[in-house]
């Protein structure tokens, strides 16, 4: 039997941009906040190197706008970097009246950090655990706050489609029950998809769910053959593949090869602090020379500011027999953040009524081809606070007829369960192989030989009323996103940010355009 319920508000996710957006809602109406796992499961409370914003002396939002085109290679939204870099200060600002306890320097001013492709120190930070701190002034600021429920284990499963537009969700509640939450307007929050690679720096939950209900909905999805590859990842056998922050490169350290010779100048004149994608290719070009891994090194840095300024970071090592301030680091790239998403207006608007997005599973077009590192969390807190407010005025009244091929709403847990033809670790493995840091026709089309014959089978299975469990939505979700991002890197022929093609390495002129898709149709759009 399926449980109902309603809200005015429902908002799908507990991250920077979902609890930013709550705050905005609280004093409208009910908010319903479902969340699929622990409240703190997501990317915002792993995020360590700092919030972006141009609060420096000798920063503007300007020079910040500047910095961000660079790093988008050519694809940035100019009205939303404005955006971004004008309110991001003032977002900022307003966390730390909440209680944010950002690092200071001994004179009471912030402690601002230095990270790749930023032309000054901006970087505001909270030692190594800048998410966590943030998300904890967020949840603070909604505990207080009557109308704001925050459901966990709650895994949002389907969108109900109605009249054109999205009237709520579907989502299994933590005893599995299956229960239909209505709502006025629904924000998808549901952050990355690096679970479709096989290394990654994301969390178990970041599978691309929002991206795949809202494409599965019939809403436009766009940007998806642009994901940023972190490049320094500790990369020991068996072990995960914690983080090791830019933040780290910020403050002197060094990637150098297996003779210990610093090797970046060689591939790129701004050296360490190139931006994250010029970084990973680098440093797979000088493995790829050399035969070996290559390695971070701080042994040159005084061992206990290392120790005290990165304590998360050097714990993380020491779990895996290493010393962050002493031992050479064997590091490598892994999938790190989508930089496409569903595609939203400057206000979190979706292409389907009563449907918004926010943070990283959106596209507000902020990060274009390449995210400048610690632009998200302030993407997540600006775009979060505006999707609330244009949430506030969402109404019902004028939605259009449908326009796009939903897929209708059958109950997700009928008898005959879907069935995907592919494991999530062939999947993860088949994405990493094919479609990750470098990519060429070959591999593409394999990935998308074998993905997208699935993809139709999935999408056909659910509109003929197929059910869903959590765990085959999991996968279901990973092969749609996945199949997308294969996709739209076989459609994009050029090299661009983050997206590099080695039989296309140049960046062409034609391809200063953005590709989407709906399920209506498959489509490449204009600027
Ligand atoms: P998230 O914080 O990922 O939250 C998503 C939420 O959605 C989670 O609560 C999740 O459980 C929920 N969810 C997902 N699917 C469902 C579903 N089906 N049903 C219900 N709930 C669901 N960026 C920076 O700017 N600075 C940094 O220093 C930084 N460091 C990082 C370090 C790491 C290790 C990682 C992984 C990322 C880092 N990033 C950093 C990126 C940044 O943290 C994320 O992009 C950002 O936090 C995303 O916020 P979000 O609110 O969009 O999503
Ligand atoms: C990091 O600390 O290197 C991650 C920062 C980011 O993803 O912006």
């Amino acid at each position: 039997m399926t449980a109902r319920l309603s809200a005015d508000f429902l908002i799908i996710g507990s991250g920077i941009a979902g609890l930013r957006a709550a705050v905005e809602l609280a004093s409208h109406g009910r908010v319903l906040v479902l969340t699929k796992s622990d409240p703190r499961a997501g990317s915002t409370g792993y995020a360590q190197g700092g919030i972006a914003a141009a609060v420096g002396p000798d920063d503007s939002p300007a020079l910040h706008a500047a910095d961000t085109l660079r790093a988008g290679d050519g694809l940035c939204d100019e009205r939303a970097v404005d955006v971004l870099v004008t309110e991001g200060a003032a977002y900022v600002r307003e966390l730390i009246d909440w209680g944010a306890a950002f690092d200071r320097r001994a004179d009471g001013s912030l402690d601002l950090a230095r990270e790749g492709a930023h032309s000054v120190r901006r970087v505001l930070h909270a030692h190594d655990a800048t998410g966590r701190e943030i998300a904890r002034v967020l949840a603070a600021r909604l505990a207080g706050l009557p109308r704001v429920e925050v459901r966990d284990h709650a895994v949002v499963v389907q969108a109900i489609v109605e009249d054109g537009g999205v009237a709520g969700v579907r989502f299994f509640d933590r005893d599995g029950t299956l229960t239909e939450a209505r709502a006025t307007a629904t924000l998808v929050a549901t952050g990355g998809a690096g679970q479709v690679y096989r290394e990654t720096t994301n969390p178990e939950v970041a599978s691309g769910d929002g991206v795949a209900l809202a494409y599965l909905a019939g809403a436009r999805v766009t940007d998806l053959e642009f994901v940023q590859f972190h490049p320094t990842v500790l990369a020991v056998p068996g072990a995960p593949r914690y983080l090791l922050s830019e933040a780290l490169r910020g403050e002197g350290a060094r990637l150098v090869n297996e003779a210990g010779e610093p090797f970046m100048t060689r591939y790129e004149p701004e050296g360490d602090l190139a931006s994250r994608d010029r970084v990973s290719r680098a440093m797979l070009r000088e493995s790829a020379r050399t035969g070996a891994p290559v390695y971070l090194s701080l042994a040159h840095l005084p061992a206990d500011v290392v120790r005290e300024r990165f304590p998360v970071i050097a714990d993380l090592c020491r779990r895996v027999g290493l010393d962050l301030a002493t031992d050479r680091l064997p590091v490598s790239p892994a999938a790190h953040y989508a930089m496409g998403g569903v595609a939203t207006d400057l206000d979190g608007r979706t292409s389907l009524p009563g449907l918004f997005a926010a943070g990283e599973a959106a596209c507000t077009g902020v990060h274009g081809a390449n995210r400048l590192a610690s632009n998200s969390l302030l993407e997540g807190l600006v775009f979060g606070g505006r999707a609330g407010r244009a949430m506030q005025g969402a109404t019902t009244d004028a939605w259009p007829a449908p326009v796009t091929r939903a897929i209708p709403a059958p109950p997700p847990s009928s008898p005959e369960p879907v069935s995907i033809g592919i494991s999530e670790a062939a999947l993860r493995d088949l994405m990493w192989t094919d479609a990750a840091v470098f990519r060429d026709r070959a591999g593409l089309q394999h990935a998308a030989d074998t993905l997208a014959p699935l993809r139709a089978e999935l999408e056909r299975a659910l509109a003929e009323g197929a059910g869903l469990t959590p765990e085959t939505w999991r996968l279901g979700s990973l092969l749609t996103v996945g199949s997308l991002i294969v996709a739209a890197a076989l459609r994009r022929e050029e090299s661009r940010g983050a997206h590099w093609r080695t039989d296309f390495p140049a960046r062409e002129g034609r391809w200063k355009t953005h590709t989407g898709f709906t399920r209506s149709r498959e489509d490449r759009e204009e600027n």
